[in-house]
């Protein structure tokens, strides 16, 4: 007989999307910012923010913006740079909406990483902010192809995440890290191994922080700059 026992994360997936949302439960979304806030993930974002160096960026996307924190942020900091957050979940885009408002011009587009609606070469930046685990791996796989695609050569994928080293004498939030069958993929070197097979260059780890969500890892990873023929 087939073994149908669920684990604890995915009791959470909710069987109704082809995506899994923020909170994991469309019920759960009016909570998320303020869980957000208590886990310390606004810190996190402008840390990503900070790694990404949107001083010189003329187009940012963020995939997988969920209720759009990031993406604001982004804006508010970096008033020149355009902001794009694209996100399967309706109810996630009309939040972020109301809370960047007309004035704050954030576009909010709904869609998926794995099919990204841009033309080739059309940002210099792509952010990525605890929506990587959200994908199964035929989706990462997808998802990061589409990033190249649509970034310009020498830009950059910046992505904060659960991964890298996490032992279970970390504490309670790295086992249950451990436990989690959506974040194990992504812990030692998944993430950078994912990020080379799809052919990003000068891949790196570039920072770990610890809050109440347990330890984060953030990524670098560039599109291959065109050689000039000769
Ligand atoms: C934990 S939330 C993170 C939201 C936001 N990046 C932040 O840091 O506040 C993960 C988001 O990934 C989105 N997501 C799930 N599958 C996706 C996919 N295939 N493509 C793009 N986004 C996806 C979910 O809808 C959700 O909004």
């Amino acid at each position: 007989m087939r073994n149908t026992r669920r684990t604890r994360s995915e009791t959470v997936d909710d069987p109704r999307h082809s995506y899994l949302p923020g909170a994991g439960h469309d019920l759960l979304l009016p909570l998320y910012d303020s869980v957000q806030k208590w886990l310390g993930i606004p810190r996190l974002h402008q840390t990503l923010i900070d790694l990404a160096d949107l001083t010189g960026s003329a187009r940012t996307l963020e995939i997988g913006c969920g209720t759009g924190n990031l993406a604001i942020l982004a804006k508010r900091l970096h008033p020149a740079t355009e902001v794009v957050g694209i996100d399967p979940d309706p109810r996630a885009l009309a939040r972020a909406g109301r809370k960047a408002g007309p004035a704050l011009a954030v576009g909010f587009d709904q869609g998926y990483g794995q099919e990204l609606p841009y033309p080739d070469a059309s940002f210099d930046r792509v952010l990525s902010a605890f929506m990587f685990h959200h994908l199964d791996p035929e989706v990462k796989r997808r998802t990061l192809q589409e990033v190249l695609r649509v970034l310009e050569p020498g830009g950059g994928l910046h992505m904060v995440d659960f991964g890298g080293r996490v032992a279970a004498s970390d504490g309670r939030m790295a086992r249950l890290q451990l436990r989690s069958h959506r974040l194990r993929a992504n812990m030692g070197d998944g993430i950078p191994r994912l990020l080379r097979d799809a052919g990003f260059a000068d891949v790196a780890e570039s920072a770990h922080r610890t809050s109440r969500v347990g330890r984060v890892t953030y990524y670098r990873a560039l599109a291959p700059a065109v050689l000039s023929t000769p």
